[in-house]
């Protein structure tokens, strides 16, 4: 009974050895000889680190073959760098290449042999350095040869022999008018219009050879009080709606090439039709009467519908879609579709704006990029610009140009961009962030990271 219970023991000894060494490697039911598993390698600080590439070593591992590198833009590793998930290396170094500049890495190796992979190395981050901007060698308008690039002015701004009035004829084909071509402005009570600014706008384009493009006839968001609070019948308000239309085509008739005929006429949140004053007043089809208004008005002139969030709300994008079928499918009168393009420079992705730009392109339709502008602070979480945004910001900018450029040559209009210079932009009062810097020139007429962006998009 006493030999007995000293076996017991001995094997309770033996045995809790054994769950020892196999909780050492967990997971692993293989034998004692593994508890000494594959060390992982003592990852070096990266080197030779320059704008698009660094260079990463490590000091060979005892037993190791070969090596396996992740690269990416998250310390958790989600996003790898292309090429570099898992990476073979069978040398003790690696010079990873073709990297953005001014942009967050993280890397770590693991070794590995023909029977085990070790842990990873500890994580290790490093930052490229930010690129040189070569001086640009030609305007915008002169590198962008297939569609125009225009700019949304005030009739203030272009006071000729100034700074602003020499970068735009410069470097812009096109106009759109920031706010005084919309009817709060053009007919501010009812029956009298005033076409002052938009003269100017309209006259200053014709001097210099520059293309304008209306905006915008119908938009709830610019109608004029006399309209938004009208008393009349419904038949009344339309009349109103189409004397109007035709006032401003047939006044613009050959010297206004094309006109957003109706701005933002679908919800954010459901795709449905805006619940606004020319809805209720003339019904679920206003778009189709305001379009076929504007049609009789000159035949000639091209006709688009324009709005926000076509890439990144899919709801919105369908039904704005499913708006332009019915139209099509009516015989309605339209010729293109703009997308506002007040984006981040996060976001949309790549992928979001081709998804949107094909809808325009299967239909036939113009696209026109009408009111580019990609904040850079959007979550309010920097007080200064920093390299690492205006550099995201190009990076956004050059996406945005070239999915437009490479759109075949019928469905071309224009980039138009919502403003020159940072201080002037509508966003920072839209979103009260005085910490933004969406456009291409900063506030003393310097051109930005961004500019650069539009031009390598053209390349
Ligand atoms: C904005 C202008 O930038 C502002 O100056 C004006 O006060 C309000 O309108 N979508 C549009 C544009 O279609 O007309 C808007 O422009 C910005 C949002």
């Amino acid at each position: 009974m006493k030999i007995k219970f000293k076996y017991a023991i001995y094997i309770l000894i033996i045995g809790s050895f054994f769950s020892l060494t196999s909780c050492a490697d967990a997971g692993d039911d293989s034998n004692i000889a593994k508890a000494i598993a594959l060390g992982s390698p003592i990852i070096n600080n990266a080197t030779d680190v320059n704008s698009n590439s660094f260079k990463i070593s490590w000091p060979r591992v005892y037993d190791a073959d070969n090596y396996e590198l992740d690269v990416a833009t998250n310390n958790t590793f989600e996003s790898y760098v292309t090429g570099y998930q898992a990476k073979p290396v069978s040398t003790l170094n690696e010079q990873v290449i073709g990297l953005k500049e001014a942009t967050n890495y993280f890397y770590r190796v693991r070794a590995i042999n023909s029977s085990e992979t070790s842990k990873n190395s500890a994580v290790i981050q490093v930052t490229t350095l930010e690129g040189n901007d070569p001086e640009p060698t030609t305007y915008l308008k002169e590198a962008s040869t297939t569609f125009m690039v225009g700019m949304a002015v005030k009739a203030e701004q272009l006071t000729n022999g100034s700074k602003y009035d020499e970068i735009l004829k410069n470097e812009f084909s096109s106009i759109s008018a920031e706010y005084e071509m919309k009817m709060n402005i053009i007919e501010p009570t009812k029956g009298n219009y005033d076409w002052s600014k938009a003269d100017a706008i309209v006259d200053y384009a014709i001097a210099n050879g520059i293309n304008v493009h209306g905006h915008a006839l119908v938009w709830h968001e610019s109608a004029p009080d006399w309209l938004a609070n009208y008393t009349g019948t419904d038949a009344e308000f339309e009349q109103e709606v189409k004397n109007y239309i035709t006032a401003v085509l047939t006044r613009y008739k050959g010297k206004v090439a094309s006109w957003d005929v109706v701005n933002e006429a679908i919800n954010d949140s459901n795709g449905a039709l805006r619940n606004s004053i020319y809805r209720q007043k003339m019904g679920d089809n206003f778009v189709a009467k305001c379009f076929q208004f504007a049609r009789e008005a000159d035949p000639d002139v091209l006709l688009f519908y324009n709005d926000y969030a076509v890439t990144t709300n899919k709801t919105k994008q369908t039904a704005i879609f499913n708006l332009i079928d019915d139209l099509q499918a009516n015989n309605t009168p339209i010729d293109g579709v703009g997308f506002q393009m007040h984006i981040k420079y996060n976001s949309p992705s790549v992928d979001e704006i081709k998804t949107a730009v094909d809808k325009a392109v299967e239909r036939d339709l113009k696209l026109h990029f009408s009111e580019l502008d990609v904040r850079v602070n959007p979550n309010k979480d920097i007080t200064t610009f920093t390299t690492e945004r205006a550099v995201a910001q190009k990076n956004k900018i050059k996406e945005v140009v070239s999915v437009y450029n490479a759109i075949p040559l019928e469905n071309k209009y224009a980039i138009t961009v919502w403003g020159m210079k940072d201080d002037d932009s509508w966003v920072i009062n839209q979103y009260n962030n005085t910490n933004e810097w969406p456009l291409l020139y900063d506030s003393n007429f310097e051109i930005k990271k961004a500019h650069t962006g539009f031009l390598q998009g053209l390349e």
